[in-house]
């Protein structure tokens, strides 16, 4: 297992994706647990990124329950279509929100985030969970942001 990240801050963050995700792989191959790999894909993408708040939601019955993640403590327990994350999970998309303010029913678990991007992670048509990336500034996500986090869900269901 890689035991750092390798990413030059001085490339343009398209690249920091692109550097980062065989990293991410090598560092979840080898390991079968779900915790520890959430764990530290959370861990790589906000050592990488900064980001504010990062961390899967996974699917449990008819909710959303908070599961590994960086940043502040959270709310634990998110609807099915409720939020932010709730609409991800229904609608099984992408939702990209620069402004939280501004998306009816966003679930305020910090007080300081004001832009957020939530991604499904789809095994087959079946959203297992979600990937949550939450910032304390508005409009701080891009195309690039997308990208590169789809990615990184994309290789979240090659390990479900
Ligand atoms: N804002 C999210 C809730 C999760 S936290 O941001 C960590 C939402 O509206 O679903």
């Amino acid at each position: 297992m890689a035991e750092t990240l390798n990413v030059a801050a001085s490339n343009s963050k398209a690249e920091q994706y692109r550097s980062l995700l065989p990293q991410l792989t090598a560092l979840v191959s080898g390991e079968t647990n779900r915790v520890a790999n959430l764990a530290n894909l959370s861990a790589a993408l906000r050592q990488t990124f900064g980001f504010f708040w990062v961390g899967f939601y996974l699917v449990e019955a008819d909710e959303l329950v908070l599961g590994p993640f960086q940043g502040d403590i959270a709310c634990t327990r998110i609807g099915y279509g409720k939020g932010v994350c709730g609409a991800a999970w229904q609608e099984a998309t992408t939702q990209w929100v620069p402004d939280v303010d501004a998306f009816p029913g966003h679930i305020a678990c910090s007080s300081q985030s004001r832009s957020e991007v939530v991604v499904p992670i789809l095994v087959g048509d079946e959203v297992v969970a979600v990937l949550d990336v939450d910032s304390d500034r508005l409009n701080d996500f891009d195309e690039q942001d997308l990208e590169g986090l789809q990615s990184v869900a994309s290789l979240v269901a090659t390990i479900w």
